[in-house]
């Protein structure tokens, strides 16, 4: 286990997700600490993990090995620049915010430092996260090493060889939840207009969505594989991916997440350097 101090810039739901899935691993509460301006914020997670808190961030980073800037992209650029003097005992940086490139995060932060850019998902908020992360050249394989352990402390890490692959990772996986959360939605309004309870309904497609992943991620065959099982000739199931396939479901998704992809980079560059 790492003797790595860390301290997360920003206490918010991914910051306390991430501290809580570091202190289940066996990270001491003593290594980890956070910083947030809202005193409430600082006291649940002092509360929650004995975690020291700080209101300003430059305290924070004091002596820390790795830092993670768990704040919203909007308030990044000023975190950074006011974090700049503070960082001439480079510390990893590990960034989990949306939209902001290696370039902008390096401009920033100055220092030559090692950066890590992580795109996570909200299943971290359950340690069933999945998150993409890419490294910049001044980042050694010791603090790569570090960063996967973080990140793996709230669900399976993914690395990408090149930085321009952020934006097919938040179409999959970043921005992916929502899109089960609105079948799951279709599904329940369709089982409720077939006559079950809203609760049967409900109840029934979560279960069925925790299944279906489970099986397919403890099976040895692909999931065309396993659609295939499920569906026999002349079947019930048969009929509803006939109809899915009909009505374009394939084309549907692609187009939705290649506008996903195109946002991500078009908010680079409105929130970037
Ligand atoms: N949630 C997700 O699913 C998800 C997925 C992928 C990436 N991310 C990224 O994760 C980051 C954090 O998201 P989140 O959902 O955890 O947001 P959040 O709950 O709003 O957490 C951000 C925290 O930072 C605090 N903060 C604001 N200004 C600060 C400053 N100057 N210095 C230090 N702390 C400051 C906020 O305090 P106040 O509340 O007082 O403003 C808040 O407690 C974002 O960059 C987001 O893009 C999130």
């Amino acid at each position: 286990m790492t003797t790595a101090k860390l301290t997360f810039i920003g206490g918010g739901n991914m910051a306390s997700s991430i501290i809580g899935g570091l202190i289940n691993k066996g990270y001491a509460a003593s290594q980890i600490s956070a910083s947030d301006p809202f005193e409430e914020s600082r006291n649940k997670l002092h509360q929650q993990f004995g975690i020291a808190t700080h209101e300003h961030n430059a305290e924070a980073v004091a002596g820390c090995d790795v830092i993670i800037l768990s704040v919203k992209p909007q308030v990044l650029e000023q975190v950074c620049t006011a974090l700049q003097p503070h960082l001439t005992h480079q510390p990893l940086i590990i960034s989990i915010a949306a939209g902001i490139d290696m370039r902008s995060l390096d401009q920033w932060l100055g220092n030559n430092l090692a950066i890590v850019r992580c795109m996570p998902n909200t299943p971290a908020l359950v340690q069933t996260g999945a998150s993409g992360l890419y490294a910049n050249a001044n980042t050694s394989s010791e603090q790569r090493a570090l960063a996967n352990d973080i990140l793996e402390a709230v669900g399976i890490v993914q690395w990408l060889d090149s930085e321009a692959l952020i934006d097919p990772v938040t179409a999959v996986s970043g921005s992916g939840p929502a899109y089960y959360f609105l079948m799951m939605e279709a599904m329940i309004e369709a089982g409720v207009a077939q006559g079950l309870t809203r609760e049967a309904a409900t109840e029934l497609t979560l279960q069925t969505a925790l299944g279906a992943a489970k099986l397919a991620q403890s099976s040895d065959v692909d999931v065309a594989e396993l659609r295939r099982r499920v569906t026999s000739p002349n079947g019930t199931t048969e009929q509803a991916i006939l109809s899915f396939e009909a009505d374009g479901l394939r084309d549907t998704v692609a187009k939705a997440m290649q506008k996903c992809s195109d946002r991500s980079v078009e908010m680079a560059k409105e929130l970037g350097a």
